[in-house]
């Protein structure tokens, strides 16, 4: 595949610009999933030195942003989504100092670090929990988390027909300390991460000092781990039918989006303002909230609220231009009235990865992959990248069960369930190919060792290595757009898109920087090559384009186009 590159890709913005407060609202920030970005000690498995050292990648790569997945101390049952102590790196990533310097090497070259927090739950590794399983019934540890007696004669039911988003109940009984089964408690996810009662005044005095120690560590903001689930419904009630399971999904449920959750943020945010003064800019709050609508999500960005939140509407449309064009001009009417700006996401290390997705196996899929992202950066708020959608990854689908360590894959498969469940999370988890032509592709230091997910035998073309320098590269088309995206006032900023009329299948709009610079994007979702006015000068496109033929352009099936005028 080609891409018709009509101004050339040029150097990565400088480093050491000045940037302004709220860098976020148009800010592209790049997921980084630790243990599968770039392993440093030579253990198959990511680290934050690893990190570090592609700092500098990132920065050319021209993203303004780093949002770290979980890198605390953790037994890993969830990839580190079950944390044991919050203020330590887990040594299989490294150490503080680590995390430390990998902070101060981000600001120096510009880039900004979000890290992850998960109030939701912890591991059943913490010592809260293990202390409230030694003490028993009636310690006041217990009160932390969600403990209750079961139902049943002897108790022996779960306290109400909860399940867990990973499959089976969302209840584990416990053995009291002299052998006896005792009470159960609550994990929305697996048994080894129990939920936190945030009605214990505790818990919110913990994580606000959870908050300023990493934020004392210089950290840019945090992206919350199912912050639409920290308070439950009173009396958790049953819900009544077993049509839960939905893997982050969107129903309305007694454990998830409760009006409670907004006292927490509103707190959370005069500590963020506290840090938000200074040269750095605002310190920001980032929701994962799975609500049932953008309007649900906007509440989390009120004024006093968060700054962010993952648009999974956006990320769950399909490649339909009327389905884009509906969830595109929802996000944005929801976000106005808060002030706050659209957010875009196509992948992260929980979905299917978008090239897979929109388009299936074949070289189709990494052709609207492409398209799609285009069009993403062309809208108006700031946009989340995956680390390797960049380098045009597919999902891996050929996984050896083995191999497989998400947790919600073992549980259904414990349970003989598959259904309803994704299972394919470990799919886009494969550690990135940054050269060489066989596993590990360079993710380490030492070519012997095997990396903790197997990498594909035919990842030799996608490596980092490979495609810097080839214009038609995947990893050079996201580097122009990115490019292009910095210098190009009308992108990025602002709430609004002047949609233009366009033939079936394609999106058309027009972009008004305030300093009058136009910018359109048109994207041919459809199968066919439509005829276009060429509406200005051609910047980018995400395949080859064919010559222009008496002012009309012909747009390609799948390809989207940037012009300016
Ligand atoms: C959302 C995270 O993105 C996912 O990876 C994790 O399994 C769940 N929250 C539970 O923490």
């Amino acid at each position: 595949m080609t891409q018709h590159l009509a101004t050339p890709a040029t150097a990565p913005a400088s480093a050491t610009a000045p940037a302004p407060a709220d860098w976020w609202r148009d800010a592209v920030i790049y997921q980084v999933y630790p243990r599968s970005f770039a392993d440093a000690n030579g253990d198959g498995m990511g680290d934050l030195a690893g990190v570090r050292s592609r700092l500098g990648y990132l920065r050319d790569l021209g993203v303004d942003a780093v949002w770290l997945s979980p890198f605390y101390a953790s037994p890993q049952s969830d990839a580190g989504y079950d944390v044991a102590d919050y203020r330590a790196v887990d040594p299989m990533f490294g150490d503080l100092p680590d995390a430390d310097a990998l902070i101060a090497d981000a600001h120096r070259l510009g880039l900004r670090i979000i890290v992850d927090l998960v109030p939701n739950h912890c591991s059943d590794q913490h010592p809260w929990f293990q202390r409230a399983l030694r003490e028993g019934p009636g310690s006041p540890l217990r009160g932390r988390f969600h403990f209750r007696p079961g139902k049943g004669a002897d108790g022996e039911l779960p306290p109400n027909d909860w399940e867990s988003i990973f499959g089976g109940p969302a209840w584990t009984r416990t053995t009291d300390p002299d052998g006896t089964p005792g009470e159960w408690y609550l994990h929305l996810f697996a048994p080894e991460q129990p939920d936190f009662n945030w009605d214990d005044p505790a818990v919110a005095d913990e994580f606000r000092s959870i908050l300023r120690f990493w934020l004392d560590l210089g950290v840019d903001g945090f992206r919350i781990d199912v912050a639409h689930g920290l308070v439950k419904a009173p009396g958790l009630p049953d819900i009544g039918h077993g049509d839960q399971i939905r893997l982050l999904g969107n129903a309305v449920l007694p454990f998830f989006d409760q009006d409670g959750v907004h006292q927490v943020y509103r707190e959370w945010r005069r500590i963020l303002d506290e840090y938000s003064g200074g040269p750095g800019g605002h310190r920001i709050g980032v929701a994962e909230a799975w609500t049932p609508t953008v309007e649900r999500t906007a509440l989390y960005l009120r004024r006093d609220e968060l700054h962010q939140a993952f648009n999974f509407q956006y990320l769950q449309a399909d490649w339909r231009a009327e389905e884009l064009r509906e969830v595109i001009d929802r996000s944005l009417a929801a976000m106005r009235p808060v002030d706050a700006p659209a957010t875009w996401v196509l992948s992260n290390h929980d979905v299917v990865r978008h090239r897979t997705r929109l388009g299936g196996e074949g070289e189709d899929g990494l052709r609207r992959a492409r398209a799609a992202t285009l069009l993403m950066l062309a809208l108006p708020g700031s946009a989340y990248l995956y680390q390797g959608e960049e380098l045009g990854l597919p999902e891996v689908l050929e996984l050896p069960d083995e191999a497989r360590q998400d947790p919600a894959f073992r549980r259904s498969r414990a349970g003989g369930d598959a259904e309803g469940q994704d299972g394919m999370r470990d799919g886009c988890r494969v550690p990135l190919p940054w050269s060489g032509s066989a596993p590990p592709y360079g993710f380490g230091p030492d070519p012997e060792s095997p990396t903790w997910l197997p990498q594909p035998a035919d990842w030799a073309a996608y490596t980092v290595e490979a495609q810097t320098g080839d214009p038609t590269s995947t990893l050079e088309f996201y580097r122009s757009a990115l490019a292009v995206r910095r210098r190009h006032p009308a992108l990025g900023a602002g709430d609004a898109v002047e949609w233009l009329p366009a033939p079936e299948g394609v999106l058309a709009f027009r972009r008004t920087a305030p300093d009058g610079t136009v910018l359109t994007c048109t994207a041919n979702t459809g199968a066919e090559t439509v005829l276009i006015d060429a509406p200005g000068r051609l910047l980018l496109a995400s395949a080859e384009a064919d010559a222009p033929a008496e002012g009309a352009f012909p747009l390609a099936r799948d390809t989207t186009a940037w012009w300016t005028s």
